[in-house]
């Protein structure tokens, strides 16, 4: 196929990640920024047995779906993919990607409808930007170009305030190379990382720019060859359900403001049947789920390999609540004697090792409650629940990352119900 001349495809679908899905002569090809109802001239770039990459030359058709993208750089940067479709279109996108991912799991009225994300812009709280050649940005799509960024319509406002005051200061500034941006839901606290060999009069100066123009309270971390430098605050309270939550620099946190509270609050309702007996939750983060967990009353042993986000989830929970600060394929070695009701997961995209799985299975919990952000690594992982009897009773999709192609979903699989 490659090398041929440009054909005509209609985009029928999108697929996991974000492309458009059409069809040359049945073969399945994936081409960026297509959007359904889209008539395309497209030239193919990557050509596989089963299915082939395309990329755009020429829209003939537009699908009447499509929108003028409110970003400049949209279409180079590798922030967001779906900018330049309806938000309405996205919702329904994802819902149908989660459907076809997880069907052949799927019990009947188990999945829900996809909770969207309201507002759906600027509602990203952290942001990794990278320094090259004296720009600031995002990395292109699947590549280390640094694509120039002076506003992102996604971040938060304080973000894009301290976008530009490091733009402006970049030029004196020595050897920076990413810059790591977190803010509270708030705008109150504007944590910011930076690795850079600048002497501390100018790191000073651009502590005190970013707080006049982010009009935040800024803790700003300086790595350089193993040293860390600290001005302002290491950590800032988060609320999750109006529970105070402490996070840092490097921990883990839901990043749409406007969604984490729903993304809890369904957590805590899917895990009320279970509650009464002991609950494990593995890969807790500082403690999004373990904070509102402990504070109904459930008895929780919480895992977290990340050392700093570990010693946060200590400080986040009372005294006697279990906290292991270790990884869950070393913590699940050493709970493989003890019974839970209830095991909740929520690991990183790429799901879970196979020594997770497996233990996972043969603790027998009634119930498993699996929050993820990939649902083909979720999917593969369930297989082997449900090979145990497991069934998927519920499924909820939310929108934690507009105008991505990435999906949030809580699913449960239970055994059988507490009561029996
Ligand atoms: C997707 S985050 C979820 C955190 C938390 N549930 C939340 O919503 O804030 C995944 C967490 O798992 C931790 N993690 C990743 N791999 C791990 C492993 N093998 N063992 C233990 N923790 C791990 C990461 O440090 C991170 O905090």
């Amino acid at each position: 196929m490659r090398g041929e001349r440009p054909m005509r495809i209609e985009i029928e679908s999108l697929a996991l990640g974000g492309y458009g899905l059409g069809r040359w002569e049945g073969k399945v090809v994936f081409v960026p920024y297509g959007v359904p109802g889209d008539v395309l001239e497209v030239e193919i770039t990557e050509d596989h047995r089963d299915y082939a990459f395309g990329r755009i030359l020429k829209i003939e058709e537009p699908s009447p779906h499509r929108v003028s993208p409110p970003c400049p750089v949209f279409g180079r940067c590798g922030g967001c993919q779906w900018l330049h479709m309806d938000y309405s279109l996205q919702l329904e996108a994802k819902e149908l990607l989660v459907k076809r991912e997880l069907r052949k799991f799927l019990e009947k009225d188990a999945l829900q409808p996809i909770v969207p994300s309201d507002p759906h812009m600027e509602y990203r709280t952290r942001a990794k930007l990278r320094v090259a050649k004296g720009q600031i940005g995002f990395y292109q799509e699947k590549s280390h170009q640094v694509v120039a960024l002076g506003h992102c319509p996604v971040m938060t406002s304080n973000m894009n305030k301290a976008l530009l005051v490091l733009y402006h200061r970049l030029k004196d500034l020595r050897r920076v190379g990413e810059i790591d941006l977190f803010s509270r839901g708030d705008e109150e606290t504007l944590l910011v990382s930076m690795k850079s060999r600048e002497r501390l009069g100018a790191i000073h100066d651009l502590f005190h720019a970013l707080k006049k123009e982010t009009e935040s309270r800024v803790g700003l971390r300086v790595l350089w060859k193993g040293k860390v430098s600290h001005l302002g605050p290491k950590t800032m309270e988060e609320k999750i359900l109006g529970h105070g939550i402490l996070v840092g620099h490097d921990t883990f946190f839901q990043n749409n403001r406007f969604l984490r509270d729903k993304l809890a609050a369904v957590v805590l309702e899917q895990a009320k049947p279970w509650l009464e007996g002991p609950v494990l939750e593995l890969y807790a983060g500082a403690g999004t789920f373990t904070v509102p967990l402990v504070k109904e009353g459930a008895r929780v042993t919480a895992v977290e390999g990340h050392i700093p986000s570990a010693r946060l989830l200590k400080e986040n929970l009372p005294p006697e609540a279990e906290v292991m600060e270790a990884s869950c394929e070393k913590a699940l070695e050493k709970l493989k004697d003890r019974s839970f009701s209830l095991v909740i997961l929520d690991p990183p995209r790429t799901g879970c090792t196979p020594p997770v799985r497996q233990a996972i299975g043969d603790l027998s919990p009634q119930a498993i409650l699996y929050v993820s952000c990939n649902p083909a690594t979720m999917a593969r992982d369930m297989a082997q629940w449900k090979e145990k009897g497991y069934r998927l009773t519920f499924l909820q999709p939310l929108d934690m990352f507009p105008h991505t192609g990435h999906i949030e979903v809580v699913g449960v699989m239970a055994k059988e119900g507490p009561e029996g």
